[in-house]
């Protein structure tokens, strides 16, 4: 399947059957989500992978008993960095060193680099840059998702403070940003059958040629 034809055939699940995905299918779509780029490639966020029945059931209710959460196989919690500076820095720049089988010294450049972006900001501007780089990779996990032919939805609806309590997320140095739920659809949802609804091309897109 091509990805329009994947775009086409996803939708914003919200009754899921409660069946699992198999492993290397999700494994497949976390690579997908480990893949999508970043900001200077730093990857600011982290993804909590929730496939325990009683975790799922414990951020229902913070989750406006929304009932992808329960209903999905897999839910996804995408967290920003609630704070980083050069400690994760110099950890991505042992990353980059050990990938690419370097001298760390050779990055310095490229360190001071980092360096300035993450210094120049305030804590808040820090998360939001960080939130940023994770909605990125949870566009990347939806389209995964759907070549996958497997059914996902993004979710905003759930109250952060609850959903960071019930997971430790604080301790964690995290904060949650938005979920996917991922499973299979319910042939009761009837927004399966329900026409895709997207502004105008020539709306969305101003061309200037
Ligand atoms: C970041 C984000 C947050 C969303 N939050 C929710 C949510 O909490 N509950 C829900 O049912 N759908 C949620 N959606 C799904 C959108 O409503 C849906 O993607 C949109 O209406 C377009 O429909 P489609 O994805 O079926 O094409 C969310 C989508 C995104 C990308």
């Amino acid at each position: 399947m091509n990805l329009i034809d994947a775009l086409n055939w996803r939708y914003a699940t919200k009754r899921m059957t409660g069946a699992k995905v198999p492993d290397e299918t999700i494994h497949r779509i976390l690579d997908a989500a480990r893949l999508s780029a970043s900001s200077m490639g730093f990857q600011p966020y982290t993804i909590l992978v929730i496939s325990n029945e009683d975790v799922k059931k414990k951020l229902h209710p913070a989750s406006f008993n929304q009932p992808q959460v329960i209903e999905s196989s897999h839910l996804l919690v995408f967290c920003a960095w609630a704070d980083y500076g050069e400690k994760e820095v110099d950890e991505y720049m042992a990353n980059i060193a050990k990938t690419r089988n370097m001298d760390v010294a050779l990055l310095d450049g490229f360190k001071q680099a980092v360096m300035g972006a993450v210094n120049g900001k305030s804590p808040e501007e820090k998360f939001n840059w960080a939130a940023r780089q994770a909605y990125i990779a949870l566009g990347t996990t939806l389209a995964a998702a759907a070549l996958e032919q497997v059914d996902a939805n993004g979710m905003e609806g759930f109250n952060p403070a609850q959903v960071d309590e019930a997971l430790g997320l604080k301790e964690k140095n995290l904060r949650s940003l938005a979920y996917v739920a991922i499973g299979y659809r319910s042939a009761e949802d009837q927004l399966q059958f329900a026409a895709k609804v997207r502004r105008e091309k020539d709306k969305l897109f101003h061309f200037l040629n």
